[in-house]
C-alpha cells in the first residue's frame, strides 16, 4: 500500500478556517508542499494569535520534504507528518500584514485569501511568482467589489490590492466555474451582512461547503447553488486525506506498468473522483473503499485492479471541471490508448499554473506521439509514444504526467525539472520508485 501527501485543496481551506477560528484547531495530515507552505504563511502574517502554531507547523515541514516521501509512504493514515496545532480568536482578530502577502505558485491560496482579507479593515497586497502574476484574478475581484470591498487587479492579474471593509451578501453567478471563485466568495459571505449565494454553470469540488457545514454554518447547497450567512465557527480538528489528484498520477502508472496498487489513505469525495470514472471508460479497472469521514469528507482506499488495453474516450465539457487538474495524467494516459481521445472545452486549462494544452501538446510530440490543440479542445491521438525529451516548463502536474507516460514508452525518456513536483506531490519519484518505476534523477 502506499500513501500520497494530504489534499491541497482541503488543506488550504482547512487552515485558513484554523486561522480564523474562536478556538483551537488540531490538523494531521497536512502535506509539506509549497503551495500549502505560502497559504500558511500568508495566515500568520494576518493571525497573530495562529502564527506561532503556523511557524512551529512550517519549521517542521522541511524534516517531512528532506524524507522525500517516505514519511506519508509509510504511513498512509495522515498522522505522519508534523501535526498543527493553532489558537484562533476569530475572524476579527485578523490584522493587517506588514508586508505584501506573497502566495508563490498557488492561484488557490491568493483566490481564497482574497475573500478572508476582503472583510478586514485593512489594506493587503497579494502577489505571487512569475506563473501566479499571469494569472486571470478579475474572476475572484468581481464578486469581492460587489459585497463592498476595494480591489484592484493589475490588467487583471496579480498583485491584487484589497482594501477591505463591511461586506453585504450578494447573489453571484459564475461565469467560469471555479471552486476558488466560489470558496473566496463564501469565506466572505461568512463576514458579510445578508445571506451570500454563489451559483456555478457546472459543479466543482466541495471542500469549503462541506467543511463549513460540518463546522455548523448555515450553509445550503441546491444544485449547484451554494449559500451561507454571516458565521463564526469554532476550532476544527481533524486528519487531510491524501490528494487524489496526486493518487491519480500513481493509478495511471500501475495501469501504464501493469502492477497491482492499493493507494491508501486517500480523500475519495465524489467531486474529486471523476478520474477514475474517465480511467474505467478507457479500460482500467479500480476499486474504491470508504473507511473514513472527518469533517465530511470521505477517505478510503483505491485499488487498481488488473486491465486490459487502453481505448480512447470522449471527456465531455460537462464534466471537465471535475477532472480539471487531472487532464495533464488522462492525456498522457491517453497518448497510450488504442484510437483518439478527445477533452471537450478544456480552454481553462490555458490559463492554470502554465498554458496545459500548448503544454501538453509539445510534452506529447517531444515524446513521440500525436495530438492537436484546437482552440477549447485537446485531441490526443494515441498509439503509444516512443521516447524522448520532454519540458514541462516548471508545470508541476506536466513534470508528473509526462514522467508517468514515459514509464511506458519504446525507449527511456528525459522530462527536464521534474523537481517542480514538490509543488503538490513532494516525494513523487520515490514513490513511482516505489510502484516498481524505473527512474534516475539527474542533479
Ligand atoms: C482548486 C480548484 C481548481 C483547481 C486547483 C485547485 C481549489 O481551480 O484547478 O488546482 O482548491 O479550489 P479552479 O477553481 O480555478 O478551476
Amino acid at each position: 500500500m502506499v500513501g500520497v501527501p494530504g489534499d491541497k485543496s482541503i488543506s488550504h481551506r482547512w487552515l485558513i478556517l484554523a486561522a480564523t477560528a474562536n478556538g483551537r484547531s488540531v490538523i494531521h495530515g497536512l502535506p509539506p508542499s509549497l503551495d500549502v507552505l505560502s497559504s500558511a504563511m500568508c495566515l500568520a502574517a494576518i493571525s497573530p494569535r495562529a502564527r506561532p502554531g503556523l511557524d512551529a507547523w512550517a519549521r517542521g515541514v522541511p524534516a517531512a520534504a528532506e524524507g522525500h516521501g517516505s514519511t506519508w509512504n509509510l504511513r498512509s493514515d495522515g498522522r505522519s507528518s508534523p501535526v498543527l496545532e493553532v489558537e484562533g480568536e476569530g475572524r476579527d482578530a485578523v490584522v493587517a500584514p506588514s508586508g505584501d502577502l506573497h502566495c508563490g505558485n498557488s492561484a488557490t491560496a491568493m483566490r481564497l485569501l482574497a475573500g478572508v482579507v476582503s472583510a478586514g479593515r485593512f489594506r493587503s497586497v497579494l502577489t505571487g511568482d512569475d506563473s501566479l502574476s499571469s494569472r486571470p484574478m478579475e474572476r475572484v475581484a468581481a464578486p469581492l467589489r460587489a459585497m463592498g470591498a476595494s480591489v484592484a487587479t493589475s490588467d487583471g492579474c496579480p498583485p491584487i490590492v484589497i482594501d477591505g471593509g463591511p461586506l453585504k451578501g450578494i447573489q453571484h453567478r459564475t461565469r467560469v466555474p471555479s471552486a476558488q471563485v466560489k470558496g473566496a466568495v463564501l469565506l466572505a459571505g461568512l463576514a458579510a451582512d445578508g445571506a451570500t449565494t454563489v451559483e456555478e454553470p457546472l459543479p466543482t469540488r466541495d471542500h469549503t461547503e462541506r467543511a463549513l457545514a460540518a463546522l455548523g454554518a448555515p450553509v445550503r447547497v441546491e444544485g449547484t447553488m451554494v449559500s451561507v450567512e454571516r458565521f463564526q465557527h469554532r476550532g476544527l480538528e481533524g486528519a487531510v486525506p491524501g490528494d487524489p489528484s496526486s493518487a491519480a498520477f500513481l493509478v495511471a502508472a500501475a495501469a501504464l506498468t501493469g502492477s497491482r496498487l492499493e493507494v491508501g489513505g486517500v480523500g475519495l469525495n465524489p467531486t474529486r473522483t471523476r478520474f477514475l470514472d474517465v480511467m474505467a471508460r478507457m479500460g482500467i479497472k479500480t476499486e474504491q473503499r470508504v473507511s473514513s469521514v472527518v469533517l465530511d469528507e470521505p477517505a478510503g482506499s483505491i485499488d487498481v485492479l488488473p486491465g486490459g488495453d487502453l481505448v480512447g474516450v470522449r471527456v465531455e465539457r460537462e464534466e471537465l471541471p471535475l477532472v480539471i487538474d487531472e487532464i495533464p495524467v488522462l492525456a498522457m494516459l491517453a497518448s497510450h490508448a488504442r484510437g483518439e481521445t478527445w477533452f471537450l472545452g478544456a480552454g481553462e486549462l490555458r490559463v492554470k499554473e502554465s498554458d496545459r494544452l500548448a503544454g501538453l501538446a509539445e510534452g506529447i510530440h517531444s515524446l513521440g506521439g500525436d495530438v492537436g490543440d484546437e482552440g477549447e479542445d485537446l485531441v490526443v491521438a494515441g498509439g503509444g509514444l516512443r521516447g524522448g525529451v520532454a519540458d514541462p516548463r516548471g508545470d508541476h502536474r506536466l513534470a508528473m504526467a509526462f514522467a508517468v507516460a514515459a514509464l511506458a514508452a519504446d525507449a527511456p525518456s528525459v522530462i527536464e525539472g521534474v523537481e517542480s513536483a514538490d509543488v503538490s506531490f513532494p516525494g513523487f519519484v520515490e514513490a513511482l520508485r516505489e510502484i516498481g518505476g524505473r527512474v534516475e534523477t539527474v542533479p
